[in-house]
């Protein structure tokens, strides 16, 4: 098993990466109170797959744990669940001194965590992430929150876990539109942050595809170490966390106006990598050759880099509203060459289209 420190001061906590690891989880849990009851959050396919399994262990080794079980989906990341999530918090008899084990994927995590940081001020939570996506990006770093109709995660707290263990057997029953949705932002560390673990993706395409214990074990282990390096210099983002961005401004435009069902969150974000390296060409900071790589990688993995037939007016105009824009101006991630990248302002319309086309 592999441990990851994210460095946060008093709220500093392991990652815990690893094949079948799931089973030494109580041995992980020294703070979590044994005497409270405590909350297993989980959605209903992932709960179907793993979760008597996770009770067993944790009812196993004297934890009192109830489980509250929702639908899944983007869809249900919203005030309503929320509140029948308190509901069973309540019922359950959760206390000031209970914890919430986030069993899922992002939605989960999200919702869990969110609940957890305001029920009663703030109880303990622990992440058990099952997706990809989760494991490499939104388990760690302590983002939390959900949905309001006018928009994503425009309600939510930096609220950081206990612990996150990511126990890479887990991902062999994703569906192949959820790994790659993962994949999209395995190669956005490479393009920010990383040129040896870009390469590395580029050389083991073919075992990483077919889900390989041991690149599974390194990619999710490589990832989370640049996260958790990131996340403890700037944990609420007001400087280097903004580079975990790259592709996702161009990405919530392509998702808002295609209505959330066409692309996959990654695939917006992949779609989004690809023009933000052209754009990165286009006005100097990039080199034709390296923006030609990172297409080619987005592309050999399977993932889209066209967003179709979406006006390129419209697409600027959802970019303007993002909520990571200040004073009107659209800030972009933009790479300065493979492993490296800067957010740019001050970027023209004009600019932006000439990608679009
Ligand atoms: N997913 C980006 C972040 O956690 O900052």
């Amino acid at each position: 098993m592999k441990t990851i420190q994210v460095d946060l001061g008093e709220k500093s906590y392991p990652i815990h990466i690893g094949e079948e690891i799931m089973i030494h989880f109580p041995d992980m849990l020294g703070r979590v109170s044994s005497r409270s009851v405590s909350l297993l959050v989980s959605d209903e396919l992932v709960f179907s797959l793993y979760g008597p399994t996770v009770l067993d262990i944790l009812r196993g080794a004297g934890y009192r744990v109830e489980a509250a079980v929702i639908k899944g989906g983007e869809s249900c990341k919203n005030l309503t669940t929320l509140d029948w999530l308190y509901e069973q918090m309540i019922i359950c008899g959760l206390d000031r001194s209970s914890t919430v084990f986030a069993l899922g994927g992002g939605v989960v995590g999200d919702l869990a965590g969110f609940a957890a940081a305001s029920y009663m001020r703030g109880v303990g939570y622990i992440q058990l992430p099952t997706s990809l996506l989760a494991q490499v990006d939104s388990s760690v770093g302590g983002k939390t929150g959900v949905n309001l109709p006018r928009g994503k995660n425009l309600v939510g707290a930096f609220y950081q876990p206990g612990l996150v263990l990511a126990d890479v057997s887990l991902l062999h029953t994703l569906a192949e539109k959820e790994y790659l949705t993962g994949l999209a932002e395995v190669i956005k560390y490479g393009v920010i942050w990383d040129t040896a673990f870009f390469e590395y993706l580029e050389t083991n395409l073919a075992s990483i595809k077919t889900r390989d214990t041991e690149c599974l074990i390194h990619i999710v282990e490589r990832c989370c170490a640049i996260k958790a390096e990131i996340v403890s210099q700037d944990e609420k983002e007001t400087g280097i966390r903004a580079l975990l961005n790259l592709g996702h401004t161009f990405g919530h435009a392509f998702e808002a106006l295609t209505g959330y069902e066409q692309f996959t969150h990654g695939e917006a974000v992949a779609i989004g990598m690809v023009c933000a390296a052209r754009l990165a060409k286009n006005i100097g900071m990039l080199t034709a050759a390296e923006a030609i790589r990172i297409t080619e990688l987005i592309n050999n993995y399977g993932l889209p880099v066209d967003y179709g037939n979406l006006s390129a007016d419209a697409i600027v105009e959802r970019m303007r509203s993002d909520k990571k824009n200040t004073a009107g101006q659209i800030s972009l991630v933009l790479p300065a060459a493979i492993g490296q990248s800067q957010v740019c302002t001050g970027i023209s319309d004009e600019q932006i289209k000439a990608v679009l086309k």
